[in-house]
């Protein structure tokens, strides 16, 4: 149950959790596909605190809060704040903790999101703390997989790029191992996943993980692609060194499934090459647009709504 909960790490949901707001988002998507919105959140504020940068992960969540009928408090920047004067993290959580019903945050820092769950009385949502943990995202990851696949279950999944960065990637690893997709990691030299991740799905859900340099998709139902997450370098040139290495082009794409569909949290960068957009397995501006329903189910069902 999600109710009156934080959601810190795809680590606090239970199979039959994840069940319920996939169920829950395809009844977002149904109402917002028939043109309509929701009230159900007409009493209530819901504050996003972005201390790193956002486009998509921000935006979803205000548009679903606001179509369920929500408003919004946004903290918009660290230097328009008082933290600009110093005042610290917790002290800034615990005034917004005041005004607000929920709290949705974002920090470089790996393990903000938790501490801060612990500053605060109100329900916090994790949007991204450093290189850890993106729950939210695997939501929408999961849910656009099962719309565009129709199960999760079986399919063959590629991790394609920065999988020792990327929370994007470690939240989505575990998420698939719960539902029994079959994962291949593809990784530059030095940016792997940690093998304790892989250990960790490996033992708990029985997930075949397979391991590979050379990116060859013939056997993928979904590519599932991140960014070289320089900003998570200790030193930037080794991030530059590895962004000119590493690129899909339109010659990785032949002899691909027919349906393959490429998905990315975006932003991309350099990795893959722009032409690949116009291809029909380019599905990541559907996926983009599938957070909103999810973020509407997220919010509503930590809401108790
Ligand atoms: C990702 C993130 O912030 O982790 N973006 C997102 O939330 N859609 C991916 C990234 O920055 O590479």
């Amino acid at each position: 149950m999600l109710r009156g909960n934080d959601l810190i790490s795809v680590r606090d949901l239970e199979k039959a959790d994840i069940e319920q707001l996939l169920k829950r988002a395809e009844d977002m998507d149904r109402t917002l596909g028939a043109g309509r919105t929701l009230d159900i959140l007409k009493e209530k504020i819901v504050a996003t605190l972005f201390f790193e940068p956002s486009t998509r992960t921000k935006m979803s969540f205000q548009t679903a809060a606001k179509r369920l009928g929500a408003q919004i408090l946004n903290f918009t920047s660290m230097e328009s704040s008082s933290m600009k004067k110093g005042e610290t993290l917790a002290d800034t959580l615990r005034m917004v903790d005041g005004y607000a019903d929920l709290l949705i945050m974002r920090h470089a820092a790996e393990g903000a999101a938790r501490y801060a769950a612990e500053v605060c009385k109100h329900p916090l949502i994790n949007a991204g703390d450093g290189g850890n943990q993106h729950p939210t995202q695997t939501l929408l990851d999961l849910f656009t997989i099962r719309k565009m696949k129709g199960k999760i279950q079986g399919l063959s999944v590629y991790l394609v790029g920065d999988l020792k960065y990327a929370r994007t990637m470690r939240s989505l690893l575990y998420g698939l191992g719960m539902f029994g997709a079959e994962i291949t990691l593809v990784a530059p030299a030095g940016l792997e996943m940690d093998p304790k991740m892989v250990e960790e799905v490996k033992e708990k859900f029985g997930t075949s993980v397979t391991q590979k340099t050379a990116l060859n998709l013939s056997g993928a139902d979904v590519a599932y692609v991140c960014r070289v997450q320089k900003e998570r370098f200790a030193d930037p040139y080794e991030a530059e060194k590895v962004q000119k290495s590493f690129r899909i082009t339109m010659d990785a794409l032949k002899g691909v499934k027919d349906d393959l569909a490429i998905l990315h949290p975006l932003p991309k960068i350099d990795e893959m090459d722009p032409q690949i957009d116009a291809t029909k397995y380019a599905r990541y501006f559907e996926q983009a647009k599938l957070g909103v329903p999810m973020r509407m189910a997220i919010i509503a069902e930590i809401m108790g709504e």
